[in-house]
């Protein structure tokens, strides 16, 4: 069989997603599980965009607008950046997509820092790239070190703002300082998932950074902030000439009628945005303060997850945690055995949370 499948993918292993939900409770029998694993807005989806899928759902049988107009407007509008510098993607996974199939070929070097968010690797190997993976100084992306790194077959370097599964941020000055050492044919995904959880003063801003550096891109999603993960839509802002070379390869209808329409919507929606903003950082304060009080080390967060120190390793307490129905994401994966990382939850559920580690610890 190998010789059927392209080069890199062999040594691929499948993404391992949060355990859904409906899984836990079918394999175990638990009732109401929570899951904090997948860095998921808690609340729930947007009430403006849930209504705005509503108002479209009659609308089915037509296909999308493969331009996007009306998304891209909002965007625009409430970014400063003109239409033709914005891409929307299936999810901001997509557009991490498209940029590795317009700018990458097989055999090209890509950039990492890592621990970082896997889907990079996956995708680069799975189009025959190679990924260069320079560790984290501490818990932050060591710039210098990734600037080593650069050779004239590196085509593309991922930067994650903050980084999952660290949580730490780069300055902006930090990432304009890095931009400019770039040789200037190298594209930079600067990917801002969880930029608007940011509370640091000084924080990089992709869109700041785009007027000096023509081959920036910075990603975006509604699946975090706005509550849209199930939705799938993502998007990016870049120069309009690399736009317009994603653009030739992504498929016409990438990003879907719902989608565009609940995003659009969800621009506007600033209660439920100042709501989730207000649940992450109250919770974060509840979790830190119990964390501290069980004595267990935690890595400060700029995010609205982050990573906890197990001394008896994350894997065997994940395990743990999964029969008190209490779903978090052991890290192993991410070489960080030694850890598992949980999102910020409601109030009712980081409290059952920090009550299954007590008692899965022994701790209480
Ligand atoms: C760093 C990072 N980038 C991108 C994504 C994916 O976002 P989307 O749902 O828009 O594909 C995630 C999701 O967990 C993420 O952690």
């Amino acid at each position: 069989m190998r010789n059927l499948i392209r080069q890199g993918i062999e040594e691929l292993v499948p993404y391992p997603p949060g355990k859904p939900i409906e899984e836990l409770e079918r394999e175990l029998g638990i009732r109401s599980p929570i899951k904090l694993a997948s860095n998921e807005n808690p609340i729930g989806p947007s009430p403006m965009a849930v209504e705005a899928i509503r108002q479209k759902l009659g609308s089915l049988n037509r296909y999308p607008d493969g331009s996007g107009y009306y998304l891209k407007e909002k965007l625009s509008e409430k970014f400063g950046v003109p239409p033709e510098q914005i891409i929307l993607g299936n999810g901001s996974n997509e557009i991490i997509e498209l940029i590795v199939r317009t700018f990458l070929s097989p055999g090209d070097n890509v950039i990492q820092a890592f621990p970082t968010f896997l889907v990079y690797e996956k995708i680069v190997k799975g189009a025959g790239g190679t990924m260069t993976s320079v560790p984290l100084s501490g818990s932050r992306p060591d710039l210098d070190a990734m600037l080593r790194e650069v050779t004239s077959e590196t085509k593309v370097i991922f930067l994650n703002n903050p980084n999952n599964p660290t949580g730490a941020l780069l300055k902006h000055e930090e990432i304009a300082a890095f931009l400019k050492a770039l040789p200037g044919d190298i594209v930079v995904a600067l990917d801002e998932a969880y930029i608007e959880f940011v509370t640091e003063a000084g924080a990089a801003d992709g869109i700041r950074l785009l007027s000096e550096n023509p081959t920036l891109i910075a990603l975006r999603t509604f699946s975090k902030l706005y509550g849209l993960a199930g939705l799938r839509i993502g998007y990016g802002f870049s120069s309009p000439a690399l736009i317009d070379y994603m653009n030739r390869v992504r498929q016409p209808f990438n990003a879907n009628l719902l989608a565009q329409a609940a995003a659009t919507a969800a621009l506007d929606d600033i209660e439920f945005v100042e709501k989730t903003l207000s649940i992450v950082r109250e919770g974060l304060r509840y979790l830190y303060k119990s964390l501290d009080a069980m004595g267990l080390e935690y890595i400060p967060t700029q995010t609205n997850f982050f990573l906890i120190r197990i001394p008896g390793g994350g894997k065997p307490l994940y395990e743990r945690l999964l029969k008190k129905g209490v779903i978090v994401r052991a890290m192993d994966s991410f070489g960080l055995s030694d850890y598992i990382r949980i999102s910020v939850g409601l109030p009712d559920e980081n409290r059952r949370f920090i009550e299954a580690l007590g008692r899965c610890l022994g701790c209480f």
